[in-house]
């Protein structure tokens, strides 16, 4: 359908190209007529020229023109251009005064495979414009700096008729919606469809009462809780933290169960994965309500952050993007804990953004070129630009921080910005020059560390020296300014020198502490305090005295990961390990006193993806079955050395009463799967099973079902499984992903290719996609099966929903990012893959621009 029109070698569009936009844009009325084949669409677009004789031009792409006015007067096809990509009106078709557009455009909604636009969903319809989707709705300059106020009606014969802003009228067929404030069309959002609404109601700081719904399919009212009362937190926390209140009467959120994404922020209606609001204990696991809570979190804190103040062009999304996830993040911290919050995100951001900075797909979080922007919704620009806030943050200090959040809400409320506006409050409001430390936005790579330390005449000195690999189209790399925390313990164990801010902006530092007794042991980089790869040789007696006595316990649970590093990549090579890793386990296992969560981190070995990078960043060529065979080696081994210990905490740590999602109970339940994972591997999966049988929550039946596709032992289970889960999509995927992520690694292939069979695999689902693919992609060792014939069966599987829907396809893609750290066999598999893949005729432009950065 679009396939000519996202051609290959479409031109990439250039930050340096930006141009402000001819024209303002008042008001928007749109006035829909829904049909699922043909919905007409009028608008109405009330526009004042900036420059002499500027030509319009609207972004317009799959829409079927029925008619163009200006002021009312009718212009014929001699009057204007029309493409493929827009319609253009020539200068000379204009008055040189302010004018009225008016468009009939029609669209077929229920054709729309692609999820973006308007589309269909289970007889719904629903919108994602995000980013340059409202150019599939009307013809429109689909830019996120013209912003408008809009007016809309829906006439339509659902008994719920959603749009932003506020409702204004409405009766049997037809709604009228008015937002007050100007907004891009990226933001812009319909819903219409047999709904019901799970309600509450909030009370501003100033005394406001809006009304909060969460609108779902019938059915499903009795799982929307606790999303509504995420919402309401987050409403509150953000007032309290940076004194934000909302700004309509209503707040609406519906659950979509075709989606592209996680969630959509559009004006007073976010548009959410329906995976990320239904919640009840039997269908959802602790760590789905966390990140629900998250997300809700998100999406309603870029009302202000994103909405009120939205980003110039689309080279600008981090903007929105880190300072959203930041913020998420910090109020996640605040409701369940900073701890074990912050362990969490550097999982996340190693697994997910160093992996992709390591590789062809490395770009700066404000990346300068692109061919199509939805490639670029990465972690880069979402992990690594929280990552960055963070730094501005602890540079700042607390105080610092807030100055320069208040300033940036004074003095950019309702205006598109650049990442130079943001440096720009923070230079203004704390006196500094961040011209050196605006690097992390526009050069790409992930720096390293290295730190070297010595001790003379009661001085401690440490020695830094940092460097930045080449990155795609980035051969040089000057020196960042990086904020290293740093504390200094005495060797019983005391904080000798407390935590302190080192910033280094130089290629090779040194930081010196006088007055010390007796040398040091450093805990550096605490709190993750920059997203760098440290390199430091500290020998394994070290790290287990500071997993064993660090007050910081990020560093803490560092230590303790770094020690599970050394051993396992010391078996994969075939070293010589000594046992205090082992030793180290035992210690924690015994510690009462330690947070459960926080030991069930440390219990979690690292994963084979992440031992793969490290050999990488080594210089080894990682061998994917020799991963597997030393982490089952090591878990084994630790199970075996403290099954007795293992096993008191297994049983003591069973929760009663009624299930919640709070840390108080999620904490053990997570340290008890935990150890039911190692103990997994010699108990014959014996506790798995009969947890299995007797789960109550998902939590638990799910944590055991993976212990059993582990060994490979899950027929059974998983069969019974989907007896009792068929008819629930979301606990279906959980079951498509669990047997192939967990299973042993020459099982995962065949699993997948018969479930690809399975009548529930309704493949044109983004959620049940990504579920088989992400779970065969994620069992490494299956993924990189030396004969490549899960490449190519991956593969099959993009080029046949490339035409479907490009922007998922393109998003799966990035499971060949890692393609340059494998050997030259495993190499030339996925490359062959991917140059197949580039070769497709028709290919989308999401696709093609992947496959092109892939290649390098
Ligand atoms: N702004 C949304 C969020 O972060 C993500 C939407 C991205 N959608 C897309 N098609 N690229 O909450
Ligand atoms: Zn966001």
């Amino acid at each position: 359908m679009s396939a000519e029109l996202t051609a290959a070698d479409a031109p990439a569009k250039r930050l340096s190209d930006y141009r402000p936009y001819p024209f303002t844009l008042e008001t928007v009325r749109l006035d829909f007529t829904l049909d699922p084949d043909a919905t007409e669409v009028r608008a109405g677009l009330s526009f004042s020229p900036r420059q002499e004789a500027a030509a319009l031009e609207l972004d317009g792409e799959d829409l079927e023109l029925v008619s163009v006015a200006v002021d009312g007067r009718a212009l014929t096809p001699d009057d204007y251009e029309l493409s493929k990509t827009g319609l253009t009106i020539p200068a000379n078709a204009l008055p040189s005064q302010p004018f009225t557009l008016e468009t009939v455009t029609r669209i077929a909604p229920s054709k729309n495979t692609a999820l973006e636009g308007l589309y269909m969903s289970n007889g719904m319809y629903c919108t994602q414009c995000e980013a340059e989707g409202f150019r599939k709705i009307t013809f429109y300059p689909d830019r996120p700096d013209v912003m408008a106020r809009f007016h809309v009606t829906i006439t339509g014969d659902q008994p719920v008729l959603l749009a932003n802003g506020d409702l204004v009228e409405s009766r049997d067929g037809y709604a009228e919606w008015v937002d007050p404030w100007p907004k891009p069309a990226y933001l812009f959002a319909l819903v219409a469809g047999d709904l019901r609404a799970h309600s509450g109601t909030f009370t501003t700081m100033s005394g406001r009462e809006v009304a909060t719904n969460i609108w779902v399919r019938p059915g499903d009212e009795d799982r929307c809780d606790f999303a509504l009362q995420a919402l309401h937190r987050s409403m509150r926390w953000d007032e309290e933290a940076y004194g934000r209140e909302y700004d309509l009467d209503i707040f609406n959120i519906v659950a979509v169960d075709d989606f592209n994404m996680g969630a959509m922020e559009n004006k007073g209606l976010n548009i959410f994965n329906s995976k990320w609001v239904l919640a009840s204990p039997e269908t959802a696991t602790d760590a789905d309500y966390e990140r629900i809570e998250g997300i809700i979190a998100h999406e309603y804190f870029h009302n202000w952050t994103g909405n009120r103040i939205t980003c110039r062009d689309w080279f600008q999304l981090c903007l929105k993007e880190g300072l959203t996830v930041y913020r998420d993040q910090q109020f996640t911290g605040d409701m369940r804990g900073h701890a074990t919050k912050r362990i969490d995100d550097v999982l996340a951001l190693r697994g997910r953004q160093f992996r992709e900075d390591r590789g062809p797909l490395s770009h700066p979080p404000r990346p300068d070129h692109y061919r199509e922007i939805n490639n670029f919704y990465t972690a880069t620009v979402y992990e690594k630009g929280a990552e960055i806030v963070g730094m501005l943050h602890r540079l700042l200090g607390h105080e610092g921080y807030r100055a320069a959040l208040d300033l940036y809400f004074e003095r950019h409320d309702g205006q598109a910005c650049t990442i130079e506006d943001w440096l720009k409050v923070f230079e203004d409001s704390s006196g500094r020059d961040l011209s050196q430390f605006k690097r992390w936005y526009t050069d790409a790579g992930t720096p390293t560390l290295r730190v070297r330390d010595s001790f003379k005449d009661g001085t401690y000195t440490l020695e830094f020296e940092q460097e930045t690999r080449p990155t795609p189209g980035q051969s040089e790399k000057l020196p960042r300014h990086i904020p290293i925390e740093v504390g200094l313990l005495s060797e019983n164990g005391d904080e000798v020198v407390p935590s302190t801010v080192l910033e280094m902006t130089e290629a090779k530092q040194s930081f010196t502490f006088d007055g010390l007794a007796t040398r040091p042991v450093p805990s550096i980089l605490r709190d993750f305090s920059a997203p760098v790869r440290l390199e430091r040789d500290a020998d394994t007696s070290e790290l287990a005295f500071l997993l064993t006595h660090d007050r910081d316990p990020f560093n803490r649970w560092e230590a303790g990961r770094a020690l599970a590093q050394k051993v396992l990549i010391g078996r994969v090579l075939g070293q010589e390990t000594d046992a205090s890793f082992s030793d180290a386990i035992g210690a924690l296992l015994r510690d009462e006193t330690a947070d459960p969560a926080f030991r069930a981190l440390c219990l979690n070995l690292p994963s084979e993806d992440s031992i793969a990078q490290a050999l990488y960043d080594q210089g080894e060529t990682p061998d994917p079955a020799a991963i597997y065979a030393a982490r089952e080696g090591l878990a084994r081994d630790l199970a075996t050395a403290h099954k007795t210990l293992l096993a008191e905490i297994f049983t003591s740590s069973e929760a009663t009463g009624p299930y919640s999602s709070d840390p108080e109970q999620a904490g053990p339940r997570a340290l008890r799967l935990a150890v039911l994972r190692l103990l997994n591997r010699i108990d014959g999966g014996a506790r798995a099973g009969a947890l299995f049988a007797s789960a109550e929550n998902m939590t638990e039946s799910l944590g055991a079902l993976a212990a059993l596709v582990q060994t490979g032992q899950d027929a059974a289970a998983m069969a019974e499984f989907r007896d009792r889960w068929q008819g629930d999509r979301l606990v279906m995927d959980k079951w498509f992903l669990v047997q192939l992520a967990n299973c042993p690694p020459e099982m995962a292939l065949e699993r997948a290719k018969a479930l690809t069979g399975d009548p529930l695999f309704t493949w044109k689902t983004p959620n049940r996609f990504r579920a088989l693919m992400a779970g065969l992609s994620g069992n490494h060792a299956g993924f990189h099966r030396a004969d490549g014939a899960s490449y190519r069966f991956y593969a099959d599987w993009l080029l046949k929903l490339d035409p479907v829907n490009p922007q998922v396809a393109a998003r799966m893609s990035t499971a060949f990012e890692t393609w340059t750290r494998y050997d030259e066999g495993r190499r030339e598999k996925m490359r062959s893959e991917l140059e197949r893949i580039a070769a497709q005729p028709g290919l989308s432009r999401d696709l093609s621009e992947m496959t092109q950065r892939l290649l390098g």
